[in-house]
């Protein structure tokens, strides 16, 4: 269990999103992640929750969550956001918070209708195994759907830079893998695949939407989805 890796980053992680790179970045990827996921159901697993990001979104959806991540830094931010959340909108579900390793604790989960992951599984050692796994934890119909930074693209190619710079940066630890790989994965089902992040990270924010509606070259963001029949 890495429980040091994202802990260091924890306080400044969410900056990321401020900035415009990351900022467009996050709207295109989150455009893709929120119109996939459909989880028939209310319960929903969340694996890797960092700070919430995407836990609010849940939450406000109106699912039940059980969010999970390694980093006790990064759930603490996680556990202040939703907190806030909650004061201010109403009848949201509690979240019921779970500090682990999604390796570890494989035998211990429920069964879920929908089982949500955005940019963790970089981070998790045979992903393709995992998945399995957690395919087994969904309910009829259920939906597992995760995002990750694609290989082979020009995203790919400035965190291994972002590494170069900086060889203690958690990126150093990711495994990148491409569409195809993950297309190959034997989850049960074939999955249903989708792309974006086809603009450049060099590229200016006012221009990267131009570039993302055509579509072309490889993309730095999949998003993989297995529906249980
Ligand atoms: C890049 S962050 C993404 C956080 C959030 N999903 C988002 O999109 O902002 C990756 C998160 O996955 C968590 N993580 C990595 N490996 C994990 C594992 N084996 N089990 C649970 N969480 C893990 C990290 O601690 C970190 O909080």
């Amino acid at each position: 269990m890495n429980e040091a890796l994202f802990d260091p980053i924890a306080a400044h992680y969410d900056s990321w999103y401020s900035t415009e790179l990351g900022s467009v970045s996050d709207q295109v990827e989150r455009h893709l992640a929120q119109s996939m996921f459909k989880s028939p159901g209310p319960q929903v697993l969340e694996i890797g929750c960092g700070t919430g990001h995407y836990t609010s979104w849940l939450v406000q959806e109106g699912y039940e969550v059980t969010a999970v991540d390694i980093s006790g830094e990064m759930m603490a931010r996680a556990q202040q956001k939703i907190a806030a959340l909650t004061s201010n909108v109403m009848n949201t579900k509690p979240v019921r918070w779970w500090h682990g390793d999604i390796t570890e604790i494989l035998d211990q989960l429920a069964t879920y209708d929908g089982i949500f992951s955005m940019t963790a599984f970089e981070f998790v050692p045979e992903p393709e195994k995992v998945l399995q796994e957690l395919f087994k934890h969904l309910k009829p119909g259920g939906c597992l759907m995760i995002g990750l930074i694609a290989g082979e693209s020009s995203w790919s190619e400035y965190y291994a830079e972002v590494v170069r710079n900086k060889p203690t940066s958690v990126f150093a630890r990711a495994a990148l893998y491409t569409k195809d790989e993950i297309a190959s994965w034997q989850i049960g089902v074939p999955a249903e695949i989708g792309e974006c992040l086809f603009f450049p990270p060099n590229v200016q924010s006012a221009e990267a939407l131009a570039i993302e509606e055509k579509r072309q070259g490889n993309p730095g963001f999949v998003v993989a989805k297995w529906v249980k029949g």
